[in-house]
């Protein structure tokens, strides 16, 4: 009934673990990193030579190499952190080379007093830590093509990160600086090239948002916003503006040609939708991906990510045969608000042909919709906030390839 899908209880009250390929072989030989001293210490980690992790999809603009995209490798990543030199980039004028101590931070316009911070005033005032995941509004625009596109979970759907954010809550500036009656919104710009500026309602400002000085323990990378970047938990990657050195109060949004230009969305009666910030519930199965190819019969661990700009995930549930029935999967243990979540569930493939799919909950009452449900939405020329179904076919050889249900 569920097309192989199993309930992990049962996988384990049944003993079909052993079902997992090659699973209890002892490893008996005496191997040459067995017969003496490995690598000394060393001032810096990186991963095994057998182990190759790069970004996706590393693109750049025919006019300015620097505008583009690349994505995190979805499909070779487990649990919910991203690693920080594969985190997804959205650059709109490359990655600038800034000298921390040349850098300054402004707040200025509708506050009593404008106030302007060095990145060493800055490593001085009190910091959050939170896990937030990251989502371009592009992210996952190739499923609203009208075929469907023969890459992986990372090509398809890699403009989304999960990471350990740490920086000072931004109201802390604010109410330094003092925000005058009239104020409603700020205007965050970067020290890039192309001064990228967005705006985000003083509401949201004072809320969760940060400003952001180190990812995953570490300062931040240059292609994250070294040394200070904004970041808007749940919301569309673009307004978490990196390289941040000027935000401006002000009674009104600053409509900038980075809100203006893109990041609008055409509804199908013509009319466009602006400030459209929040990401909306999803999920992608990253295990397997489009692409790969299930080696033999067995038994498989069905993973994913989901995540919700609305809340916290508090469900997610798996189809194998195209969405016709549904099992829910288990969650990992410690879903948070606003992050990444790692869903699992085993199933059994004996050569079935069969199409797996995952759909998320939040605790908000938001449901992933349906590829159709989603694409209805917008004018078919938006590619923003694409949060339908992402679906994978498994062929009689085990090939993994996108498809639409
Ligand atoms: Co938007």
């Amino acid at each position: 009934m569920t097309n192989g899908l199993i309930h992990r209880r049962d996988l384990l009250k049944a003993g079909s673990i052993g079902l997992i390929a090659g699973s209890a072989t002892p490893v008996m030989a005496r191997e040459p990193w067995m017969t003496g001293p490995g690598q000394p210490m060393s001032g810096s980690g990186e991963s095994s030579r057998y182990v190759s992790l790069a970004r996706e999809q590393v693109g750049a603009h025919a006019f300015g190499p620097g505008a583009g995209s690349s994505s995190s490798p979805l499909q070779h990543l487990n649990g919910t952190i991203t690693p920080s030199r594969l985190h997804f980039e959205r650059h709109h004028s490359g990655i600038p080379d800034i000298d921390p101590d040349k850098h300054r931070l402004t707040v200025h316009g509708a506050v009593r007093q404008p106030l302007r911070f060095s990145y060493a005033d800055l490593l001085r005032y009190p910091q959050e830590t939170h896990l937030y995941f990251l989502e371009c509004s592009g992210n996952s625009y190739r499923n609203t093509l009208a075929e469907p596109q023969n890459q992986t979970a990372g090509e398809l759907n890699g403009l989304v990160s999960g990471s350990e954010w740490t920086g000072i809550p931004l109201h802390y500036l604010l109410d330094e600086a003092g925000v005058t009656a009239d104020a409603e919104w700020i205007v965050a710009e970067g020290a890039d090239a192309a001064g990228l500026t967005r705006s985000v309602p003083l509401s949201r400002a004072l809320d969760n948002v940060l400003v952001a000085l180190y990812q995953n323990g570490e300062p931040l990378q240059p292609a994250q916003g070294f040394p200070v970047r904004l970041f808007v938990p749940g919301c569309e990657g673009n307004i978490s503006v990196k390289w941040l050195q000027t935000i401006k109060v002000q009674a009104k949004p600053g409509y900038t040609r980075d809100e203006t230009s893109k990041y609008t969305d055409l509804l199908q009666d013509g009319q466009a939708e602006m400030f459209t910030l929040q990401m909306e519930v999803k999920s992608v199965i990253t295990s397997p991906s489009g692409r790969m190819r299930l080696p033999e019969h067995g038994v498989y661990d069905v993973s994913g990510i989901a995540w919700s700009g609305a809340g916290t995930i508090a469900k997610v549930e798996v189809s194998a045969d195209g969405g016709k029935n549904w099992v829910t999967a288990a969650l990992q243990s410690d879903a948070r608000p606003l992050a990444l979540t790692r869903f699992r569930i085993p199933w059994h493939w004996q050569g079935q042909s069969a199409v797996l799919l995952s759909r998320a909950f939040d605790d908000r009452g938001n449901i992933q919709p349906t590829r159709e449900a989603a694409l209805a939405r917008y004018s078919s020329a938006v590619i923003y906030h694409y949060n339908g179904y992402q679906s994978w076919r498994v062929g009689k050889s085990g090939e993994v390839s996108n498809v639409y249900v």
